[in-house]
């Protein structure tokens, strides 16, 4: 199974992101622009939350505030779960499926965010390996 290295490695698009004072209107839009379910939320250079479709519906839908007038400060999830680029691809699931989210930063030995990983990412992933194992045992079971 791949390393969480191996998945960012990858990727092409940049790390969406959205200051922690700009207004949800504009973290929704960004979350339209890039097709993507969650923006990571930076203070001062620093990360400080994430912002996803769940939290838009719980925090701002339900509770009746308004997307123009919200910082997203105010209804970011702040107490992140993190991967290291040292994580297996099973064990980011495992922790997706334990805490219940969706969207993994990874961050480095040093802390820095070096990207970004979602469920979709981690079935792919799931996906080719299991594909591969079982190219490899048809080959071992015709040969
Ligand atoms: N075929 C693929 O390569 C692939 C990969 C991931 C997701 N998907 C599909 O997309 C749909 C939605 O996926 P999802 O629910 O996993 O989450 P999502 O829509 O948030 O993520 C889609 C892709 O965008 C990336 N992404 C998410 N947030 C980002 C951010 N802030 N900055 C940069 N990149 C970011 C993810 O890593 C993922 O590759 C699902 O139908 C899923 O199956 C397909």
């Amino acid at each position: 199974m791949k390393t969480i290295a191996q998945v960012i490695e990858g990727k092409t698009a940049p790390i969406a992101t959205v200051e922690a004072g700009s207004t949800v209107l504009d973290a929704l839009k960004q979350l339209a622009i890039h097709n993507i379910g969650a923006v990571l939320v930076t203070e001062a250079g620093s990360l400080a939350g994430i912002f996803s479709e769940r939290d838009y519906a719980r925090r701002v839908v339900l509770q009746g505030r308004t997307s123009a007038f919200t910082p997203v400060r105010d209804v970011m999830t702040a107490k992140l779960v993190h991967v290291t680029p040292h994580c297996t691809v099973e064990e980011a699931m495992q922790l997706m499926t334990d805490r219940r989210v969706r969207h993994l930063p990874v961050l480095d030995d040093a802390g820095t965010l070096v990207g970004i990983v979602s469920i979709g990412d981690m079935v792919k992933e799931t996906i080719a390996y299991q594909q591969f194992l079982i190219a490899q045992l048809e080959a071992y079971i015709t040969t």
